[in-house]
């Protein structure tokens, strides 16, 4: 029987986790990965069953739970908003009762993060939130992973996010106050990060620049991401006009750290918020960003079901 709503840790944004738990993750994660790598089998997971729910496009959080569950021995269950009740205004507090009675594990891409909530509050089994409106914590736990691979521990670092204030961009915010790292912010007037959006009690971890090439100015990260999020499409035509300062191009990443790294969670749009140059150049690790989704969430998906392993 599983358990009753309530008793299920959930990761539905950063600071659901401590610090602490940070650091055994992205442990695991460099173990699991090694695994991977050596074509270990470590099937931890099986009989256990994934429900992933798209409300939203995806390439990459797809294919990477998918592939990532079928690796530790379990199942997946794919589904859209077009194929269930969810489309025809069955309550999301009734959907989320009736798959945590046959699935272990649910993953949500959303809109509103107060959809994702509401399906946690009346879940048996754990959630993991695969993006929403206001936050992408699967994304940031997968740059953070890579960033260490790179350059070793995040904390003091700086971080500069050249764009919109978006989802993305809410959530470096609370990594850098859970990690202890700041951010330099820069985004064209009308596209700030709000803290309360963000969720972030002390604004001591993050700076804000007009001007991008002063956000990246001793950077160790320069990071960006697209100028439209998903369901944002109506605002294409006046957001190109206001981000086209806001590419990331080599004069930014000349003023960062000479060893700094460039991300982007993609899909990325060359030529707009940032240049080819950069996101196919010698200090772009985008497609380690990409992999490592994967390894990091098989990490997460082993702490929510089996706890501490050893
Ligand atoms: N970065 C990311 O979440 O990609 P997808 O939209 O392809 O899942
Ligand atoms: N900010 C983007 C991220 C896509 C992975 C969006 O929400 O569409």
């Amino acid at each position: 029987m599983k358990p009753a709503p309530g008793l299920s840790r959930h990761f539905l944004q950063i600071k659901d986790l401590r610090a602490e738990e940070f650091s055994y993750l992205f442990e695991r994660t460099r173990i699991i990965k090694s695994r991977f790598k050596n074509y270990e089998r470590y099937q931890p997971l099986v009989d256990r069953t994934l429900a992933m729910i798209f409300e939203k496009a995806s390439t990459r959080t797809r294919v990477s739970f998918e592939a990532g569950m079928y690796q530790m021995g379990g199942s997946v269950v794919h589904l859209t908003t077009g194929d269930t009740h969810l489309g025809r205004a069955e309550p999301v507090e009734d959907t989320a009762r009736v798959i945590s009675r046959m699935c272990d594990l649910v993953m949500i891409r959303t809109y509103e993060q107060a959809k994702i909530e509401r399906f946690a509050a009346h879940s048996r089994v754990p959630v993991i939130n695969g993006l929403t409106n206001e936050y992408h914590p699967c994304q940031i736990l997968a740059d953070i992973f890579t960033f260490i691979e790179h350059r070793g521990s995040i904390q003091g670092k700086t971080v500069a996010w050249v764009g919109d204030g978006n989802n993305m961009a809410n959530t470096w915010l609370q990594a850098a106050e859970v990690l202890g790292f700041t951010v330099h912010i820069s985004t064209p007037g009308g596209y700030e990060v709000d803290p309360a959006v963000a969720g972030i009690a002390d604004r001591s971890c993050y700076r804000v620049f007009d001007h991008p090439m002063q956000a990246c100015e001793g950077a160790h990260l320069v990071t960006t991401d697209v100028w439209t999020s998903m369901g944002y499409e109506a605002q294409n035509e006046e957001r190109r006009k206001a981000f086209v300062d806001w590419c990331v191009d080599d004069e930014m990443m000349a003023v960062a750290q000479g060893d700094a790294l460039f991300m982007h969670c993609l899909p990325a749009h060359r030529g707009e918020e940032v240049t080819a140059e950069v996101l196919d150049g010698p200090q772009s690790v985008v497609w380690d960003e990409a992999e490592n989704r994967m390894h990091v969430q098989k990490a997460l998906m082993e702490y929510l079901l089996l706890g501490r392993i050893g």
